[in-house]
């Protein structure tokens, strides 16, 4: 499986502060997924050069992409009007799930207002900016997306979930 991971974040983009997300989410997947980060990138508050960027990874193969920040209230954050305008179905159940699991650690979590869908065959994954919300949303994606991979790509089997039934 391929992963890209996308962090959108004006300042980010312009070089004035450090992605910490990113290499966060790239360290989390090398060390508890069996997959390849094959893309990575960081871009401005743009919803063209967002949905662009979705676009150009999904053409080459990117399994999942997980994007990172731009999710709030901000009149800047659009990451999920790009995600809406790439993806052609939606995952509803992987947004309700990171809101309701974060709304246990903070209010805030209903600041955001990411989704989630399918382009093809690749997920991709509004995430909030912070490093802390990156690890925390990780903590509930981690567990079911060994299977949803398998369910978008059509390799039954390879998950646990399929000898269990
Ligand atoms: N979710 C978790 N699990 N932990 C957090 O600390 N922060 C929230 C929310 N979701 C948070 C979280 C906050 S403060 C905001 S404003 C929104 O995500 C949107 O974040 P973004 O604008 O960086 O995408």
């Amino acid at each position: 499986m391929r992963v890209g991971l996308l962090t959108v974040s004006d300042r980010g983009a312009r070089g004035e502060y450090e992605d910490r997300s990113g290499p966060l989410l790239a360290e989390i997947v090398q060390s508890k997924t069996p997959w390849q980060v094959s893309h990575r990138a960081v871009v401005p508050d743009e919803q063209a050069d967002i949905a662009e960027m979705l676009r150009r990874w999904c053409d080459e193969g990117v399994n999942l992409i997980l994007t990172s920040g731009g999710t709030g209230l901000a009149p800047r954050d659009v990451t999920p009007e790009a995600t809406k305008a790439v993806i052609e179905r939606e995952t509803p159940g992987i947004a309700e799930a990171l809101r309701a699991e974060s709304l246990k650690i903070t209010r805030h979590a209903m600041l955001s207002r990411a989704v989630a869908g399918i382009r093809g065959q690749t997920l991709i994954i509004n995430l909030p900016g912070s490093p802390k919300a990156v690890r925390e949303n990780m903590d509930v994606l981690l567990p079911i997306l060994p299977h949803a991979l398998e369910l978008l790509t059509n390799t039954p089997g390879s998950e646990s979930h399929h000898r269990q039934v």
